[in-house]
């Protein structure tokens, strides 16, 4: 006879729903099934070509080996460098860490600045991977809502009532937002980052999306203009159309610096080289990127136009690439609703459950970082379907 192990409870945590989304709607596909992919935030181009190339040159000529667990000299020195070019701040490269995508920026930041049983307030909705992976670090991540109330932003008032109720440890604020695809303004912003000043909590900036915002006056701003203490979180993923290659960055706090490599050293010694060459490139491919984006742009406009006109309203698609959108007039439970687009209409799409717990089920969220050509037959098939 043999007595199983327990699995440890920490692994116990929740689905990432999208990544099942994706992986029934590909089985979908394998069987045949004619499948749009309105599912999961990932560039639909490919990487840009400058970006390959380098990456092609240094296989063919380099050693492929482990690099300073901080990251390549050149890759830190060039974001260093984009913190100049893009908001004209200065950003020496040893605050520079490079990370295995946003995903492993965010396991060093909560690892260095959170102890099992803090808390840390992140938006609702929200990105359902910082809820399940601080479920797994043991820290509690407290649901602060952002509804049309709050214009659909994290706000330093909010912050402030859910510390007066139990005090929190760190803030985690995102724009342009995921599912919602909100920006939030550069005042807002500043008053987050002053109230975590003025409250000693940790500020983390979750700028994945920075680059997608489609109408100049909602621009998108760093924290870090109004924080030199804020973490910043950033990612190849989105913008630079790399999300396989697994490589994102933090802007950190000097004093962070030695800590942080310290638990990079030993978590994963060093992000693939590979992949860091060619994000050192990413930074020169902005009128591929451009073009990209234009793309999107397009597809913004196809699902802007299609959605409110089959009744299913999204909130304003300022940034990203998403449609956030309210079924209630459908449906009151959006996994149902999502499973049933799936299998009833051929189109995937995420529901909200995967990024609020308290009314996502009122909501689906669309990615429009596809074709052109999903947008418009995914929009048909969606219209054929709730008529
Ligand atoms: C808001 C947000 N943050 C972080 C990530 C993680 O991306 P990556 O690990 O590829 O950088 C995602 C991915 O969808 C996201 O939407």
């Amino acid at each position: 006879m043999s007595v199983l192990p327990p699995i440890a409870r920490r692994a116990h945590i929740p689905p990432f729903i999208a990544m099942d989304v994706m992986r029934d709607a590909k089985g979908l596909a394998r069987e045949g099934r004619s499948i749009m992919h309105l599912e999961v935030g990932e560039p639909g181009a490919k990487t840009p070509r400058l970006v390959r190339e380098a990456a092609m040159n240094a296989l063919e000529q380099d050693r492929i080996a482990y690099t300073d667990a901080l990251g390549s000299p050149e890759l830190r020195s060039a974001i260093a460098q984009h913190y100049k070019d893009k908001y004209g701040l200065d950003v020496p490269a040893s605050r520079v860490v490079v990370t295995t995508g946003s995903s492993g920026g965010f396991i060093l930041t909560f690892l260095s600045t959170l102890e099992a049983g803090q808390r840390i307030g992140i938006p609702a909705p929200g990105y359902p991977a910082y809820r399940n992976i601080l479920k797994a670090l043991g820290v509690e991540a407290v649901e602060i809502e952002c509804r049309a109330a709050q214009g659909h932003v994290l706000t330093a008032e909010a912050i402030e009532a859910a510390h007066a109720q139990t005090p929190l440890n760190a803030v985690l604020m995102m724009s342009p937002a995921n599912p919602t695809g909100v920006v939030t303004p550069a005042s807002a912003i500043r008053a987050v980052a002053d109230t975590c000043k003025r409250l000693g909590l940790w500020l983390v900036s979750d700028e994945i999306y920075h680059g997608l915002v489609y109408a100049d006056a909602n621009r998108e701003e760093t924290a870090l203009r109004f924080s030199e203490e804020a973490i910043i979180v950033n990612s190849f993923s989105k913008y630079f159309c790399m999300t396989g290659w697994r490589v994102g960055w933090l802007i950190v706090p000097e004093r962070l610096v030695r800590p942080m490599e310290c638990l990079a050293q030993n978590l994963a010694i060093s992000v693939p080289y590979l992949s860091q060459v060619g994000a050192t490139a990413a930074f020169r491919a902005t009128e591929e990127l451009e073009a990209i984006k234009a793309g999107y742009a397009r597809n913004r406009e196809i699902l802007g136009n299609a959605l409110p006109a089959m009744g299913l309203a999204p909130l304003p698609m300022d940034g990203a690439f998403y449609a956030y959108c309210d079924i209630t007039r459908f449906s009151n439970d959006a996994m149902d609703f999502s499973r049933r687009a799936l299998h009833e209409a051929g189109c995937a799409i995420t529901p909200g459950l995967d990024f609020d717990p308290i009314e996502g089920h009122r909501f689906v969220r669309l990615s429009y970082a596809g074709s052109e050509a999903t947008m418009i037959e995914g929009a048909r098939r969606l219209k054929t379907w709730l008529r």
